[in-house]
């Protein structure tokens, strides 16, 4: 399954993804990631910069499902897929620039980068959406919400 215009676009504005693991133990382990680009449209990736738990339960099970939201508009996404970790080398010289473009210095502190192909790719949205609400209402309701918190 391929990313859509909708996943590209939402990742690109919103790119924390929060990363769901497993642990050798077998226990679910959530960690949130800011640093992910849409690679191609299969693949996503995130910089390792601190992230040994992460990294430890994907060599032991290669596979991760990542929750993206759109905090406004209350709609996101779910990315389910086997993932790889790219050391420094060639193929991480190659792709680390990507980096470097949206982030600037902060890529210069990325260890490994974390390729997870988009085997699985589904709609999340709020349950309001059911019962009629429109996205104006909903980007309204949470800036106003926000404006509470960070006036
Ligand atoms: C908003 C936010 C964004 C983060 N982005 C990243 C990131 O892109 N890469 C990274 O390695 N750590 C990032 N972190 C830090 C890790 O999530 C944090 O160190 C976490 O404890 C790692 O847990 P883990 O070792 O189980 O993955 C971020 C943390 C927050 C709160």
């Amino acid at each position: 399954m391929s990313l859509n215009a909708f996943a590209k676009r939402l990742i690109a504005t919103f790119p924390l993804g929060f990363v769901a693991t497993v642990t050798p133990e077998g226990r679910p382990a959530v960690s949130p990631k800011g640093t992910f680009l849409v690679l191609d449209d299969d693949t996503i990736a995130f910089g390792h910069i601190r992230s040994p738990g992460t990294l430890a339960n994907l060599t032991y099970w290669p596979e991760a499902e990542v929750n993206f939201i759109d905090q406004w508009t209350r709609k996101g996404l779910r990315v389910r897929g086997g993932a790889r970790v790219i050391w420094p080398g060639a193929e991480f010289d190659t792709l680390i620039g990507r980096w470097r473009t949206v982030w600037g210095d902060l890529a210069g502190r990325i260890e490994a980068l974390v390729l997870i192909t988009a085997e699985d790719v589904k709609p999340l949205t709020t349950p309001p959406y059911d019962d009629g609400a429109t996205e104006e209402e909903m980007i309204a309701l949470y800036k106003a919400k926000f404006a509470e918190i960070y006036p």
